[in-house]
């Protein structure tokens, strides 16, 4: 039966005829080989941290199984949860309970019944027995989430129950880390650290090689590089693109992805994307307090102050997730027509800085550019998609 495109191109799930495998480190061996072997090593925890959509829990489900594996969020534990009873309670077993005994009484003629109510807990050395004797490796999926209170307390309790060769790992974001666990000096020592980074081009590029393949679906080399640069350093973003050249060739029942269709394909994957407010927190900057900004007329014959060209130049060509200032700065001036006053470089830094400023204070979402050290850092790839292709005449 021929494959269906949804089911080669997952954005939002484990990819079965799209994973791809990548170099750790650049030490020769594969992801999967480096987990399986910290997996392997009686005694230890391990820890795996990298940027939101970079992979690692469909590393974890590739490595462990899905037979094996047994994944818990961080966000299943608030102050008040018994670390062991979600644990337990995550393969079926029964931890707290009440347990109900009938008893037949004969007392003369009279039949009655006796019932007998035990509470009982479930030994957490049982739990761990059972995921021993199971092959089951427990996963702490975005570890971040629980409560600093809770983060401490399950620290204590895996220190205690890798020691008894319970297999974990846990999954955490670069940052607001797992200090628990990586600074805990209780676990030095006893932690296998993996630090999983972006994607390089290479390895986006076999996504859509390997998918596109499979669906017999002519694709060159260059049209695959052109997605992989595109792309960032995302994985699921080339899910996300290739899977919406699937729509469109499907569309016109074509089955030649050509460089003529990819602007198209850009602006519609961006559909799946919402940053419409973080754009406009951006491009307005702080509350002006009635004070006039200086405008500037750009080549494309916008309008724009400061705050909307820092904006416009984040989008420009190569698209890039680490810009210099210098970078930033020669773009903006590109952006205004050469008989025009142009910004200078301090007021750009400045306005730099504000913008951090507001974003900093706001949800997650918005933290999708960081101003640090003299360099712009995306650290959402997908906003930077979203800028380049998904604004009404961007
Ligand atoms: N090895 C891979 N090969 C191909 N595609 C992948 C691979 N790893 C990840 N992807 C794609 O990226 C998507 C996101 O991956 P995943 O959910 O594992 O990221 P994550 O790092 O766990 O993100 P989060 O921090 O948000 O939990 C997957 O659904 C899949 O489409
Ligand atoms: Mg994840």
């Amino acid at each position: 039966m021929r494959l269906k495109a949804e089911n080669v191109f997952k954005p939002g799930a484990y990819p079965e005829y799209t994973y791809v495998s990548r170099n750790y480190e650049n030490t020769g061996i594969s992801y999967e080989l480096r987990l399986k072997q910290a997996l392997r090593t009686a005694g230890c925890l391990t820890s795996l941290i990298g940027p939101s959509k970079m992979g690692k829990t469909i590393l974890c489900e590739k490595v462990i199984g899905f037979d094996n594996i047994v994944e818990i969020s961080g966000a299943d534990f608030n102050s008040n949860t018994d670390f062991w009873a979600i644990v337990a309670a995550k393969v079926g077993l029964p931890y707290k309970g009440e347990l109900t005994t009938e008893r037949e009484v004969n007392e003369g003629n009279s039949k009655e019944t006796d019932s007998k109510s035990e509470k009982y807990v479930l030994a957490k050395d049982t739990v761990i027995q059972y995921y021993k004797e199971h092959d089951k490796v427990l996963v702490i999926d975005d570890f971040h989430y629980a409560s600093k209170e809770m983060q401490t307390k399950m620290a204590q309790q895996l220190k205690d129950a890798i020691r008894r060769e319970l297999k974990v790992v846990v999954v955490s974001l670069p940052h607001r880390a797992d200090d628990a666990i990586r600074q805990n000096a209780d676990l030095s020592g006893r932690l296998s650290l993996i630090n999983i980074e972006a994607w390089e081009k290479k390895d986006l590029k076999e996504i859509a090689l390997k998918g596109f393949k499979q669906l017999d679906i002519k694709i060159t080399d260059e049209v695959a590089e052109q997605l992989a640069v595109e792309c960032l350093t995302s994985p699921q973003l080339m899910q996300y693109i290739c899977l919406s050249i699937c729509t469109l060739l499907e569309d016109k029942n074509e089955h030649i992805v050509n460089f003529d269709m990819l602007e198209m394909a850009y602006k519609f994957t961006t559909v799946n994307f919402n940053y419409y407010d973080v754009v406009n927190v951006m491009s307005k900057g702080p509350n002006p307090r009635g004070k006039k900004r200086n405008l500037y007329k750009t080549l494309d014959g916008k309008e724009l102050d400061l705050y909307g060209l820092i904006v416009e130049s984040l989008a420009k060509n190569p698209p890039i997730m680490e810009l210099d200032f210098d970078t930033v700065y020669d773009r903006i001036i590109n952006l205004i027509p050469k008989t025009e006053g142009k910004p200078d470089r301090n007021s750009v830094k400045s306005h730099l800085n504000n913008l951090q400023t507001i974003l900093k204070e706001k949800e997650e979402i918005y933290k999708a550019i960081e101003w640090k050290d003299g360099k712009v850092y995306v650290l959402d790839p997908l906003f930077l998609f979203y800028l380049r292709w998904g604004r009404m005449n961007g």
